[in-house]
Formats: C-alpha cells, structure tokens, sequence
C-alpha cells in the first residue's frame, strides 16, 4: 500500500519550550494588570490546550490517510498526493489575539482560534478536493464548523483553495473535548500559486510598482492554471472512474466570530 506523504511543519510538542515562551509574556502577581501580557497562572493550562490541539491534528489527519488508501483500493487513484500538518506557535497565537484586540487568555484562544491546528491537504485533482473533503464531512464523530470555498469564489487576488474548520472529539482523562482543526485542501496547481503569492506578499522588498505587476501577472497565472487544471481533471475522468465532485461540504449552523 502506498501512503500519503505527510510533512510535518513543526516538531511534536516541546512543553519546556513553551514554558519558555510564555514566561517571556508572562504576567506576575507583581505588576500592573497589562491586557497585553499573559496570565502566568495559565501557562500549564495553555500547555495542556496544545497538546488537545495536537491529538486533533493527528486524528484529523489519520482519518485522511484512511480515506487514501480506501480510495486507492477501489479507485486504484490516490487522491491525496500529500499533506501538511502544523501548530501555531506561540508567537503567532498570542499576537493574533493581539491584532484582534482580544483578551490574552487560555479561553479566549478556545473561542475565538480556529486554526492553532492545521492540515494542508494537497490533492492532485479538483475532484479528489471535493470528495476527500465530503467523505471526511460526513464522518460522524466529526463537526464541520465552517466552510470557505475560495475554489468556487476565488479570492480577488486569484487565491483558490477549499477551507474546512472541523471539530473532532479528543479523549482525555477527564473526557471528550471537541477541537476545530482547520483544513485547507487544494490541488497541486493551488498549491503552486499559493506558495508563490504568499513569497511575494511576505518575504519580499520590492518596490510598490514591482509589487503591483507581480500581482497582476500572479492573477493571470490563477486563471491559467484553473484552466488547466479543468483540462487536465476532464482527461483524468475519462481514464479513471473515481467519483466526480464538484460541490463542498456544508457546515453545521454555527458561525464563529473571525
Ligand atoms: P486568518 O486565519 O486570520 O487569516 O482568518 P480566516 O481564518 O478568516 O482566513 P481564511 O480562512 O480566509 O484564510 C486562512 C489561511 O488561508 C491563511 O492563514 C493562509 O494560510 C491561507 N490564505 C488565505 N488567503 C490567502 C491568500 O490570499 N494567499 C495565500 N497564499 N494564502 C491565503
Ligand atoms: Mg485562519
């Protein structure tokens, strides 16, 4: 059996290095109350969060191999050509509570992040986003929280991909805790853009013009590629016979705030 490739961009749970983070933000009986430092007494708390955080990632992304090699085995097509997992780092969590103006605590992050878990999940075709992401959907110890289909609505930029925030029960001691993962799933030719507009929009110096016309030959790219890859998809279906989808999942009534 051949599995999915999955890439993992961050190393297991490393307790100490947290600690070690958090202290540095840390508020102390000591001092003022500050709203932008974080409350000392959660910093086990927020140790304990991540590590739920982790075990969501991880049964998220096992139930997607699953789903590969069943795939594999009726359709002889692996619809999944590989992943990528990751938990947001410390940093990246307490600043996004900043950004947002949102209280720096282990309960605010509970209500208010739905992506500390994530998975990229790079299909080959568009079809195989569509099912991978139905057939995970309608699993029923799982939720799907909230659906973002930038494949139907691309973004202005040209941006595509099919977001999915599901919510999975993770065991503990103490019982069942529901965790959102967030699951961005595209195909490779997505993929391929993405990494590329993302290079552009963050790691680059250049200059505003240049900028600009990077940008504008990026959104021809988008549009290329999407015809591509329908050309590529209608060949594909004529060879293979694995399902033909073309609608996302829908989500449960709930609508957590952004
Ligand atoms: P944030 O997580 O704060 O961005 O808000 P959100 O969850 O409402 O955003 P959304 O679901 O639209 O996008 C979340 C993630 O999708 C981002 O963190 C990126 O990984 C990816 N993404 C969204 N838009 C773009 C885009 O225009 N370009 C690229 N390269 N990636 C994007
Ligand atoms: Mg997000």
């Amino acid at each position: 059996m051949i599995e999915a490739v999955i890439l993992d961009r961050h190393e297991r749970i490393n307790t100490a290095e947290i600690q070690a983070r958090l202290e540095k933000v840390a508020q102390t009986g000591t001092e003022e109350p500050d709203p932008k430092l974080f409350p000392a007494d959660e910093i086990t708390e927020f140790i304990d969060m991540m590590q739920v955080y982790e075990g969501a990632m991880y049964e998220i992304s096992t139930k997607l191999e699953v789903l590969d090699s069943e795939f594999h085995v009726h359709f002889s097509h692996d619809p999944i050509h590989h992943m990528e997992r990751r938990l947001k780092s410390v940093n990246s969590i307490l600043g996004k509570l900043q950004r947002r103006d949102l209280p720096m605590c282990t309960k605010s992050i509970r209500d208010n992040l739905f992506d500390v878990a994530g998975i990229r999940v790079i299909c080959n075709y568009r079809d195989d986003v569509y099912s991978v992401a139905n057939y995970l959907s309608s699993q029923s110890d799982i939720q799907v929280l909230r659906v973002k289909d930038y494949i139907k609505n691309p973004k202005q930029n040209g941006y595509r991909s099919l977001h999915v925030i599901y919510a999975v029960p993770v065991f503990l001691s103490n019982g069942e805790h529901y965790t959102p993962v967030e699951v961005q799933f595209r195909t490779i030719a997505m993929d391929y853009w993405a990494s590329l507009e993302h290079a552009l929009r963050y790691k680059s110096n250049l200059p505003d013009a240049k900028l600009t016309e990077h940008s504008q030959t990026l959104l021809d790219c988008a549009r290329s590629l999407q015809n591509i890859e329908t050309q590529m998809q209608n060949i594909h279906r004529d060879i293979n016979g694995a399902p033909q989808q073309e609608e996302a999942p829908t989500s449960v009534n709930f609508d957590p705030k952004k």
